[in-house]
């Protein structure tokens, strides 16, 4: 008999979710953010600029404005998603709930810039015609989070997880894992 734990409803929704950049998350900064903070328009408040990807890219890593994996700590999102934050984005109004789940998602999902020379590879097809899945195990974050998926491979700074109720690739930062699972990651890529 197959369990659905919480967490594993829970990850299904999320994966369910996935979200790429050019076609979820581009067309919500055009709308709310370039009259601002666009590089075409030479317009760059607070030194932010959401359509020029080498600038944005400079903006997503662990110590940014975008934390892959963490949108409760990326400034970027916090400023979006809390209205009655000081720096509130965009000043005159608000994105629907829709247009912050997505950010928010893209985030959790590791921001990637996909094809667009981010900095993170997108996850290929040629990992998954692997014959054999790989075994779940349990991952867990530095914030004590615990996470089931499959070791996929290592790519960068990431470690890439195979969702099991999915069966989807999502690409992790190594630095959001306890030492545990960073050790773990590391032994499983040998
Ligand atoms: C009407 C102009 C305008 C729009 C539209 C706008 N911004 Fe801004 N943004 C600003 C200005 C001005 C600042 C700098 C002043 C400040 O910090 O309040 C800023 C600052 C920021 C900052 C830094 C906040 C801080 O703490 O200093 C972030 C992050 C940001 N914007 C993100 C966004 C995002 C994401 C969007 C779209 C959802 C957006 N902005 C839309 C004008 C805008």
């Amino acid at each position: 008999m197959m369990l659905r734990s919480p967490l594993a409803i829970l990850l299904s929704t999320l994966s369910a979710a996935a979200v790429d950049f050019k076609k979820d998350i581009a067309p919500i900064l055009e709308k709310n953010c370039y009259e601002c903070h666009s590089e075409q328009a030479k317009k760059k408040k607070a030194g932010y600029v959401f359509d020029d990807l080498e600038t944005l890219k400079l903006d997503i890593n662990p110590k940014g404005a975008i934390v892959p994996g963490n949108p409760a700590e990326s400034h970027f999102f916090i400023v979006v998603a809390d209205p009655n934050h000081e720096a509130h984005m965009p000043p005159d109004g608000n994105l629907s709930s829709a247009e912050i789940e997505k950010l928010r998602a893209w985030i959790t999902e590791g921001a990637a810039l996909d094809g667009a020379g981010g900095r993170m590879t997108p996850v290929s097809s040629a990992g998954k015609a692997k014959p054999g899945l790989p075994p779940i195990m349990t991952w867990v974050n530095f914030e004590g989070k615990k996470i089931k998926a499959g070791f996929v491979r290592l790519e960068g700074d990431n470690v890439i997880l195979r969702m099991p109720a999915t069966g989807q690739e999502v690409p992790y930062p190594m630095s959001k894992l306890d030492t545990t699972s960073q050790q773990q990651a590391k032994d499983s890529a040998q």
